[in-house]
């Protein structure tokens, strides 16, 4: 077996699957039979997706599934979300009809900046280069003018630029950080391009003036990048209503009780990053896949999310929670970073779909959605928490797969989930369930199941 290759990026997408099951499977004609059924028939629809990437030998499906009822800032939408985890869905669902007849969920931007930064060293007067800056600025503009116009022209371009000095962290390191409002679209390919050429034009800079002495002269530029740290793309959603308006709750939690022991769990993951972290990935349950969905950078929106979570120096939770009044408010401030042009949001089939089924959103309108299903999953993970656990949920989503696994009837389904709705699931349960109502002659046996299960 060869697990090494050199001109493998060379090779046909053919060439790459028959070398990869030949070198890395026990059953190459079946693996290679396999991963070809996940190629889609449609060749222009494949040869779209395998532009995305490079060396790709096949697909990977993940569901697509929908959650209805969300009803933001008083219209409703019907959202996206691809994620392969059971119960994410149907807890957003769940979430969005409970507050649909409670006021709906209210949401608004905040603001919609961007950072990039140019990092360079230097060796020089720093007092020298600050007083030269409003004429650097003024060259930094005029040569990336052709990069902006198209963005300025649609509103957004390079809003300030900001020169700072970082010697004292770091040996004769400083910046440009450069804000940028890029509209509907995520930008970071104009972002890039108006730093790797702002950086040109400092360099060119510096070498032109001869102010700058002969030591002066060399700007070694380190990097030019967006930072995906975005604190001011950010959105605010919240939901609220009076304390009694909420119901009852399983196990006959009264609504009081109810607010208070949700309240509680919030400042719980606010002040423990254990609890923290696991609160937010529910969070980020809903985001991430509302973000995958229309076809956005899902790293990027969860690294900036987890480093605004620790904004003042303590990892904590991103929603917040209180009662006032008599009024029960539960809300969250979250930077999203996201797109509804460019990139693979117009490009990727599905993507552009999802568009549509939100009413084609701006940037703008988008974030408020995607903020809404994080906002919504968290309500619906901590209402499992404080009533009944979260294993009835989950249970309930592992009977269903165990079920569809076994091929169970649809009165073999009913009949399950009423049985187990007080009983442990497990396959061996499940499988003894569904054997004693099928005759022997369609059993299946434990050897079938542990096959199947593994
Ligand atoms: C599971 O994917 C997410 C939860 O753990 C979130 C939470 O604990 O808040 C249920």
């Amino acid at each position: 077996m060869k697990k090494s290759i050199s001109g493998f990026s060379k090779l046909s997408k053919r060439g790459k699957l028959r070398w990869i099951v030949e070198n890395f499977f026990v059953d190459p004609e079946n693996v290679m039979r396999e991963l070809k059924s996940y190629w889609l028939p449609n060749e222009a629809q494949q040869k779209i997706l395998d532009g995305f990437s490079e060396n790709t030998i096949s697909n990977y499906p993940l569901p697509y599934g929908v959650a209805p009822n969300f009803v933001i800032n008083d219209k409703t939408y019907c959202i996206p979300m691809v994620i392969e985890e059971s119960s994410v869905v149907a807890a957003a669902s769940a979430a969005a009809k409970f507050w649909m007849t409670r006021g709906g969920f209210k949401a608004k931007v905040i603001s919609t900046r961007k950072v990039g930064q140019v990092h360079f060293i230097w060796k020089g007067d720093f007092a020298k280069l600050e007083s030269k800056f409003p004429a650097l600025e003024k060259m930094l503009r005029k040569n990336a003018s052709p990069i902006t116009q198209n963005m300025e022209k649609r509103g957004g371009g390079v809003i300030d630029i900001h020169l700072e000095n970082r010697s004292h962290l770091e040996d004769d390191y400083y910046q440009l950080k450069v804000t940028f409002e890029t509209c509907d679209s995520m930008g970071a390919n104009f972002i890039n391009s108006v730093l790797e050429n702002f950086a040109k034009t400092l360099q060119n800079f510096i070498i032109l003036d001869n102010d700058f002495v002969a030591a002066e002269k060399n700007v070694v530029i380190l990097m030019s990048i967006l930072s995906n740290y975005t604190p001011e793309c950010l959105v605010r959603v919240w939901v609220e209503c009076p304390v009694e308006k909420l119901g009852t709750f399983a196990n006959d939690i009264d609504a009081e009780t109810f607010a208070n022991k949700f309240c509680k769990a919030i400042r719980i993951a606010h002040i423990d990053r254990h609890r923290a972290t696991t609160h937010n990935k529910g969070i980020f349950n809903g985001i991430d896949a509302v973000v995958l969905a229309t076809g956005n950078d899902f790293r990027a929106i969860e690294a900036c999310g987890h480093t605004f979570a620790s904004k003042d120096g303590h990892y904590r939770s991103l929603s917040h929670c209180k009662v006032e009044d008599g009024t029960f408010k539960f809300w969250m401030d979250i930077p999203l970073a996201i797109g509804t042009v460019g990139g693979l949001t117009t490009l990727h089939p599905i993507a552009k779909r999802s568009l549509e089924l939100l009413g084609n959103p701006n940037a703008e309108e988008l974030m408020m959605v995607i903020a809404t299903t994080g906002l919504a999953q968290n309500f619906a993970a901590i209402r499992s928490l404080v009533t009944t656990g979260i294993q009835q949920g989950h249970m309930k989503m592992h009977l269903l797969n165990i079920l569809n696994h076994l091929k169970a009837s649809q009165k073999e389904v009913d009949l399950a989930l009423e049985f187990f709705s007080n009983r442990t699931v497990s396959f061996t349960t499940v499988r003894e369930f569904l054997n004693g109502q099928r005759p022997e002659s369609e059993q299946q046996s434990k050897a079938f199941v542990y096959k199947k299960s593994k």
